[in-house]
Order: C-alpha cells, then sequence, then structure tokens
C-alpha cells in the first residue's frame, strides 16, 4: 500500500512538473493611453474590440504608464473588458489618480507604488520608476514614489528558481537608455548602471517600457528592451499598437501589432 502510495506521487509530481513547463499563454501590453487627450477614448474602444479576434486568446493586459487615472476609470467602467488589466504609474499620475487607480486594481497594489504578480509560471515584476510629481526622469527611489528601497526590492523579486519561473518580465514606464546615457527621457544615470549590473546577475526574459510614444527595441545586458508606442498618439508618425507576448514552451516572442483603426470604431 505505501509502496502504491509513493509510485502514485511521483506520477503527480511527474504530471505537475509537465503542466509548468507546458504551460502556453499570451498577454498584451499597451501604453501612454493618455486617454483625455485626442483620439484617446475611440483608440482605447478600438483596442478592446481588437481583443476579440486575437488568437490565441490574451490572458491578461499591462499598461506601462501614462493613463490619465479618471478618464480611464470612466471608460473602463463603460466598456467593462473581461479581460484583466495591470497597470503601471507613470509621471503622469500623480498621487490622486494612483490612488483612483489602486481602488481600481486592490489585488495588486498594496501599500506602495510597485508589486509583483505570477501567472501560470510567469513572473511579472511591476516597478515604479515614474514620481508622482511630474518628472521625466525616472527614479527607482523618491519622496514621490511610495515605497522605499525599490531596488533592493527589484533584486529580491528577480532572485528566483528560474525552474518553478522560467520567464520573468519586468515592467516600468521611464526606459533605460540603450547607451546608459543621462537624457531627459530615461532612468537617472545612477539607477540605469545599478539597472544594468541587477539584469546582468538575474537575467530577466525581457523589459517592456513606455513613455518614449515611440517604437523603439534595444537589449540591455543581453536583454531585450521593448518600449511600447501610445495607444493614442506617437511621435515620427509612428503608428499606435500594443505588443502581443506569447509564451510557447521555453521560448517567448513578442509582436507588435498595430491598432486596427479602419474597424467600425
Ligand atoms: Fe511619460
Amino acid at each position: 500500500m505505501v509502496k502504491r502510495v509513493f509510485i502514485f506521487t511521483i506520477f503527480l509530481l511527474f504530471v505537475i512538473s509537465i503542466n509548468v513547463l507546458c504551460d502556453e499563454f499570451s498577454f498584451l501590453v499597451i501604453s501612454d493611453l493618455h486617454i483625455a487627450e485626442k483620439d484617446g477614448v475611440k483608440n482605447f474602444t478600438v483596442f478592446i474590440d481588437q481583443i476579440k479576434e486575437l488568437k490565441p486568446k490574451p490572458d491578461f493586459v499591462i499598461v506601462t504608464g501614462d493613463i490619465h487615472a479618471k478618464s480611464f476609470q470612466k471608460i473602463y467602467q463603460e466598456l467593462k473588458p473581461e479581460i484583466p488589466f495591470h497597470v503601471v504609474f507613470g509621471n503622469h499620475e500623480r498621487r490622486e489618480d494612483r490612488n483612483t487607480l489602486k481602488q481600481m486594481f486592490p489585488d495588486d497594489f498594496k501599500e506602495k507604488d510597485f508589486y509583483s504578480f505570477v501567472h501560470k509560471n510567469v513572473k511579472c515584476i511591476v516597478l515604479c520608476d515614474a514620481v508622482d510629481t511630474g518628472d521625466h526622469i525616472g527614479h527607482f527611489e523618491s519622496e514621490g514614489i511610495k515605497g522605499q528601497e525599490q531596488q533592493a526590492w527589484l533584486e529580491r523579486e528577480l532572485n528566483v528558481d528560474r525552474k518553478q519561473y522560467p520567464f520573468v518580465f519586468v515592467f516600468a514606464h521611464i526606459p533605460p537608455s540603450p547607451d546608459g546615457k543621462a537624457e531627459t527621457m530615461y532612468l537617472s544615470t545612477n539607477d540605469q548602471k545599478a539597472l544594468r549590473e541587477i539584469f546582468k546577475k538575474y537575467n530577466p526574459s525581457a523589459m517592456f517600457c513606455g513613455h518614449l510614444h515611440k517604437k523603439f527595441e534595444f537589449t540591455i545586458e543581453d536583454i531585450p528592451v521593448f518600449i511600447v508606442p501610445s495607444l493614442n498618439w506617437n511621435f515620427e508618425n509612428q503608428v499606435a499598437g500594443f505588443y502581443f507576448v506569447k509564451i510557447e514552451g521555453d521560448k517567448f516572442y513578442s509582436e507588435f501589432i498595430p491598432l486596427n483603426l479602419s474597424s467600425k470604431n
């Protein structure tokens, strides 16, 4: 009897481990909705419609900041998207906007402006590198970011068993720069240096950011960084769109999909 239970337990462990390895799913990343400006409401409505046509059906959406919380809350309550949302704070999210978004997504935000969650065998780390006073330069720590020692927290969050979590994605509003130089729209120089060191040590799967209002892809320490263009308006006449990220076996694929603005909306 004991032997039979032992064999069954081994079999169960094997099935569970296979399931963990074979979990396939997808998610979407959108950014800089700026809902109250220009075509914000229209484009978000088109996006919610376009999700229904995507195959495989994505499991969730992450918004990498600059949302316009009050206007977003209104359209979100009207459209009632079936797909779960997770949001990242951008420099347009002042403290009262952050409070609105924290009320909308209480499972994500606790006492801090940053959080992480696990979906299937994937860990998603949502940083807050944008302060609540509108600074366009990114920081890990500031009086304008709730929750101290974000850099140390990021290291702890990345320090996981990669057999258990083969994919770890990092999301933030303000990106590091491709060459590590100080510039207005990027993380501050020392925080960029720290991020590079941390990435080198823990090797996350990819980072997704917004803020630049253009599609831009590069690597830091061999880690792919995807700058998600705005779903509303972009520089250099770039089209609005989003990333469709698919996890398949031991690989992930990140594909840019233009917003279908020729639809009936
Ligand atoms: Fe921004």
